[in-house]
């Protein structure tokens, strides 16, 4: 695979040898606008010309994100034009805005663009987000561009291009069809990514998901074929300090590789076709190891892909069925739609029991109610470690996967209750509403005491639009957060 991302010298000769160069501006404290960017003096020299005038032309907002073209020509140049690129308040979120802006430019073209604005991490990953497409159309040949970076830290732009790289990843699963990815084909993915690196990958199948009842009640309903527990593993490969040492993160994600809903059919129907992207928080996990590998952090993380497909069929659970977790807790099924929870909670049970977790993070497309609080832009975060909270919203602002705190709140637990069984799954006893914090506090129970965080992705792990970084389906949301986190630790 080429490279997503390229560090070239600071050297005017480097931009007359592609075809676009982007330059940023930006307003001043004096309401005039000034254009930034190592290279813009060299430039303007070279192609004789003063960008602001050329600005003055399009009467700029000066909004982050917004970009004019200027063409240009020199002899011995092969440079067509100039992106005028808009910084708005040249927060990192501006330049991000200013990167996703610049991508779609070249998105789908064999071209060269150099970006001067900015050399740190997030600016270039959002140029390889908004570049970013996934399709299975035969009628033409795929391109891609090639996007360089200005700038004198090869080490940054090697380390966003392994991010981008992995985010490009999660959203080349999450965009796959059904028909094709299933638990099985997920754990080949797994497999294929980790070939040549030290990531250890374990596939849990039949019935060595005996006590996986959760996994197997939702995923017994496909033949197709089966569900699978996907355990990927990162360790640092220098062994300075001793392994026991390292802190162990466990990640537990949402692998459902098509939701119907199961009997208890998905409603109204066409809200199903986007379900293909309910494996979201798996593939994101995934994602982030192959990161990882590649950034190596004094930590030890472990994946846990809890994979399987919610189909309508005979094999498939009732409502009102009893199921026994990992672990050993019995859970009465009401809603069979609700199958999220199901798969999760015996991923963090079995986390809880057998790895000894420092830090237990889930994360999930777990519920519409999340996205109806908090849109699409933020995850709901569910934790009562404020300090890990702080720590991921931090990560969070500075990545670009943003997060919101949300209260468990101890007063709905009672909605949990079943008259048969330990819990009941749905959480809809005494009418509290507030789906996206009951299916939190039904899957505290199984973290037990571990420093547990629970990402409800559900509104963030797809787009319905085409704009800014995101194209239209999966987003790759939470490969930059967790990245961001883990290497912070
Ligand atoms: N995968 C869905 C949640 C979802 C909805 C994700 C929309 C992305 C976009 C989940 O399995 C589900 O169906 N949740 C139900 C839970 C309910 C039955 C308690 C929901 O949110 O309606
Ligand atoms: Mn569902
Ligand atoms: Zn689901």
């Amino acid at each position: 695979m080429p490279s997503l991302l390229t560090a070239t010298p600071i050297d005017i000769k480097k931009c007359a040898s592609v075809e676009a160069v982007a330059v940023g501006f930006f307003k001043n404290p004096d309401g005039e606008f000034e254009s930034s960017g190592s290279l813009t003096k060299e430039l303007e020299k070279f192609f004789e010309l003063t960008l602001l005038d050329e600005l003055t032309f399009f009467s700029p907002s000066g909004k982050a994100g917004e970009i004019f073209e200027i063409p240009v020509s020199a002899t011995d140049s092969k440079t067509e034009r100039i992106f005028l690129v808009g910084l708005g308040d040249k927060s990192g979120a501006a330049y991000r805005s200013a990167g996703a802006a610049i991508g779609r430019k070249v998105r789908g073209k064999k071209t060269t663009v150099l970006s001067t604005l900015q050399d740190d991490q997030t600016h270039p990953i959002s140029i390889a987000l908004g570049a970013w497409v996934w399709n299975l159309k035969t009628d033409k040949k795929k391109e891609n561009p090639t996007i360089l970076i200005a700038t004198k830290n090869k080490a940054a732009i090697e380390q966003a291009c392994t991010i981008a790289t992995a985010i490009c990843r999660a959203r080349d699963l999450v965009h796959t069809p059904a028909n094709i990815k299933n638990p099985a084909w997920m754990g080949k993915q797994a497999e294929v990514f980790a070939k040549g690196t030290n990531l250890k990958v374990k596939i849990f199948a039949g019935s060595q998901l005996k006590e996986f009842g959760g996994l197997r009640a939702v995923g017994g309903s496909s033949p197709n074929p089966g569900p699978r527990m996907i355990q990927v593993s990162y360790q640092p490969r220098s062994k300075n300090k001793s392994e026991g040492a390292l802190p162990h993160v466990v990640l537990v994600g949402k692998g459902i590789t098509f939701d119907t809903g199961g009997v208890s059919l998905k409603r109204p129907y066409d809200t199903m076709t986007a379900m293909k992207s309910d494996m979201a928080g798996a593939a994101a996990i995934l994602a982030t190891l192959t990161a990882l590998e590649e950034l190596q952090p004094k930590v030890r993380v472990t994946a846990l892909m809890m994979m399987a497909e919610n189909a309508i069929s005979a094999t498939a659970q009732r409502p009102s069925d009893v199921i026994k977790h990992y672990g050993g807790t019995t859970v009465e099924v009401i809603n069979t739609d609700a199958e999220g929870r199901l798969v999760l909670a015996d991923g963090l049970a079995f986390a809880d029991a057998t790895l000894d977790p420092d830090y237990l993070v889930d994360i999930a497309t777990l519920t519409g109610a999340a996205t109806l609080g908090l849109g699409r832009q933020y995850a709901a975060m569910y934790t009562r470690d404020n300090v890990l909270a702080k720590q991921l919203s931090k990560a969070g602002e500075e990545s670009g996967d943003r997060v919101w705190q949300m209260p468990l709140i101890d007063d709905y637990t009672q909605a949990l209750e079943s008259d048969i069984a330990d819990f009941n799954h749905t959480a809809d006893k005494g009418k509290f509403s507030a789906g996206s914090v009951t299916a939190a506090l039904f899957l505290e129970h199984f973290a037990a005491n571990r420093r547990w965080v629970h990402l409800d992705i559900a509104g963030t792990a797809r787009s319905e639009v085409d704009a800014g970084e995101n194209s239209k389906g999966g987003t790759g949301y939470g490969v930059r957060l967790l990245t961001q986190w883990i290497t912070s630790l």
